[in-house]
């Protein structure tokens, strides 16, 4: 560095922490040495909320949140999303970055959530990063149930009917909720309105604030492993753990690995197949709102449709409660229940690498019956598949209500003293 420089460097210094930053978050912060393929996707996360804000601000520019017809009686909003698509220039790419961006959002945040529960992430001293980013999943859920509104398509105007009328089965204040939510008495242009102002800043401000949370705490108590093993217990005469290396360059350089290979998918999705068969942008949404004519089939979009699956799978009353209001309960509890894993496994190890036979079996047919609920979620309910999905409800709670039970009769192998690596 010349004296130049260096001397503006410490003048930074002197008045903000960038250097400290720096090293205590990239160049000295250690993270274990034996990271996989599974360490990508916290990072893949990173870009597409980058991604998709950066869309979004261009999105913005050309978009109205407006429902009353234009002089050929189509929805203002969605004649502006379809001059976006035609018009406006680069316009159709922004909005397909956007678009395919949102499942690419969740395909991306189930594979990290997965692989915290293949190695234990959430387990004592991890808590809070879980917590944190079970309350990021949530807020996604909201962000992209708003955003799917805006289109203002027959799946956009369907599909918030239904959900916002959910709300409407919480005994006492329902009714008055769901009026809140909607501000109006059917979903209508107010209800455009307000989902708009949510998402463009109301849920993103409190996403990019949760993710930054979740990063502080995550180097506050450092990295777990795929072994499981805490590298802090084992540290050289010098304070730097012994299977620890400085996340930069070391995993700078590797994520840059991940970011090519998933750019590659995306854009060829973004390029080839925007419309992700129908899954990422629904056929019924090509056509304008039509508060007349109700779609033989509403279906959420896939992110959505395991928990809807649980909903549905409820048809019994309950206590003089209708089923609706249970279902309701129980497609809450199943998200809610995320957030409860670190306290709901026992196991005397972390990384699934030493867990018996037991726990594994529980997490596989854990993921098979939240497939099939996704799976079902998208087909209309006949009595065989109802049946399927309520004992793939059953199976996905007794999978966390059971844990405490068989994470500590299941046999475990020891954990290694230090992280295992090729
Ligand atoms: C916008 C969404 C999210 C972003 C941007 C994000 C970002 C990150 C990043 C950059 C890391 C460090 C790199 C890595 O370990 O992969 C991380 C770690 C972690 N995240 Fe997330 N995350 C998100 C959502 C979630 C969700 C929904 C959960 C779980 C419910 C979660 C749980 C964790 C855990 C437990 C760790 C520590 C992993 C370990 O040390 O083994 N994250 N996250």
């Amino acid at each position: 560095m010349t004296t130049k420089s260096q001397a503006l460097l410490n003048w930074v210094d002197e008045r903000f922490p960038l250097t400290s930053s720096i090293k205590g978050h990239l160049t000295e912060y250690y993270a274990p040495k034996n990271f996989n393929f599974w360490y990508f996707f916290g990072s893949l996360a990173l870009l597409v909320l980058v991604i998709q804000i950066v869309t979004g601000i261009f999105l913005v520019m050309h978009y109205k949140p407006d429902a009353s017809l234009n002089v050929s009686g189509v929805p203002v909003a969605f004649a502006s999303v379809e001059y976006i698509m035609r018009d406006v220039p680069g316009g159709w790419i922004i909005r397909y970055l956007h678009s395919t961006g949102a499942s690419a959002f969740f395909i991306v945040v189930y594979l990290h959530m997965f692989r915290g529960l293949l190695y234990g992430s959430y387990r004592k001293p991890r808590e809070l990063i879980w917590i944190f980013g079970t309350l990021i999943f949530l807020v996604l859920m909201a962000e992209a149930f708003m955003g799917y509104l805006l289109p203002w398509g027959q799946m956009s105007f369907w599909g918030a009917q239904v959900i916002v009328n959910l709300f409407s089965a919480i005994p006492l204040i329902g009714p008055d909720l769901s009026l809140v939510i909607r501000g109006d008495f059917v979903v209508s242009d107010a209800t455009l309105n307000r989902f708009f102002s949510f998402h463009v800043i109301a849920v993103p401000l409190v996403l990019i604030g949760l993710v930054a949370a979740h990063i502080v705490a995550l180097h506050e108590v450092g990295s777990n492993n795929p072994d499981g093993v805490e590298i802090k217990k084992k540290k050289d005469a010098n304070g730097i753990p012994l299977d620890g290396i400085p996340f930069h360059p070391y995993y700078t350089v590797k994520d840059i690995v991940g970011v090519v290979a998933f750019l590659f998918v995306f854009s060829a999705v973004v390029f080839f197949a925007p419309e992700g068969g129908g899954y990422f942008l629904e056929f019924n949404n090509f056509l304008p709102a039509d508060p007349l004519v109700t779609p033989p089939h509403i279906a959420p979009v896939w992110y959505f449709t395991p928990f809807y699956s649980i909903l549905r799978a409820v048809t019994y009353p309950l206590f003089g409660l209708d089923a609706k209001f249970w279902g309701v309960v129980a497609m809450g509890a199943s998200v809610i229940i995320i957030a409860f894993l670190p306290w709901l496994d026992r196991s005397p190890v972390k990384s699934m690498r030493y867990k018996g036979v037991i726990f594994k079996t529980a997490v596989a047919i854990f993921v098979v019956c939240f497939c099939i609920l996704g799976y079902l979620g998208v087909l209309p309910p006949t009595p065989g598949r109802t049946l399927v999905s309520q004992i793939c409800s059953v199976l996905y709670f007794a999978f966390f209500l059971a844990m405490p039970w068989y994470s500590k009769i299941d046999k475990c192998k020891p954990e290694p003293e230090r992280v295992t690596f090729k």
